[in-house]
């Protein structure tokens, strides 16, 4: 397979930036899913494992699938640190989501923190919600989350410039800034190509400048309602963040709790 996205540095730095540190709130949603709606879960997009892990915690059987080698090494380490019974619940899959067979039907499939927004093609997005449909019980739920487009975001040339989001020591003792910028536009195929730019200062004083570039397609909430639908999906529900308030002009995300039409 060849070297994925995430197969970079920012591997190694996901699970500390605070970024993702302080995104609890998705994983207690995620759990409440997860106790509404049962096992065994698929998680499609598993990155670190930060979700499967605290799935698995409370008793979830769940699989994790994910294309990067190296966010599924980090997962693997986590999983390594569980015990003996939350370990057995968990299983780590290298694959496509929008190509993979696992041979085995899901309760709940989960599609977190804007993975679905790497498939940049509607071609990608309808194959792995066919590759959905064919891993979900009759009964079963799909869920995703995507960022709720903001206008200025899609054109604003203010965006071009490298903004500060956030600086932190690592526990190895980096000091670590992040800032980030969009390099291109692409309203005609509704992707921004971005750019995540980490400043290192290493404890031997070691100065590095590290770039996480990735095209980003972004989604419109009847979009995505189109999509799951033409791909044999109802939305039974939609939230604009996790504390499951509805899609307002000011929401953050966009969530859809999808069932199997029939
Ligand atoms: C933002 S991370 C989310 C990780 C994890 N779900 C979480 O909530 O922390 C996106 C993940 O999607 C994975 N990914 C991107 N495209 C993929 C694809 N086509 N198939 C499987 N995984 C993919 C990346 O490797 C990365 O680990």
């Amino acid at each position: 397979m060849p070297p994925a996205l995430y197969d970079s540095f920012i591997a190694d730095y996901y699970d500390e930036a605070p970024l993702v540190r302080q995104r609890t709130q998705d994983v207690a949603f995620y759990r409440d899913a997860a106790r509404e709606f049962g096992d065994p879960v698929l998680e499609l997009g598993c990155g670190t494992g930060r979700i499967a892990m605290a799935l698995a915690q409370m008793g979830k059987r769940v699989t994790g699938l994910d294309l990067s080698e190296r966010m599924l090494e980090h997962a693997a380490r986590k999983r390594a640190a569980l015990n003996k019974e939350e370990r057995e619940r968990v299983h780590l899959v290298q694959g496509d989501m929008t190509q993979f067979d696992l041979g085995e039907k899901f309760q709940l499939i989960l599609i977190p923190f804007r993975s679905f927004q790497h498939l940049l093609e509607v071609r990608d997005q309808m194959a792995c919600l066919e590759q959905v449909r064919k891993h979900l019980r009759p009964a079963g739920r799909l869920i995703l989350d995507v960022f709720q487009t903001d206008a200025e975001r899609i054109h604003d040339p203010v965006h071009m410039r490298e903004s500060p989001l956030v600086e932190y020591r690592t526990h190895q003792g980096k000091q670590v800034r992040i800032s980030e910028r969009v390099a291109a536009f692409h309203r005609a195929e509704q992707r921004n190509d971005s750019e995540m730019i980490y400043t290192i200062e290493h404890p031997d004083g070691r100065k590095e400048r590290l770039v996480f570039a990735w095209p980003l397609r972004y989604f419109f909430r009847y979009e995505v309602e189109h999509l799951l639908s033409r791909c044999g999906f109802r939305v039974g529900a939609e939230y604009g963040d996790f504390d499951k308030t509805p899609i307002r002009d000011d929401s953050p995300e966009m969530i859809f709790v999808a069932e199997p039409s029939g």
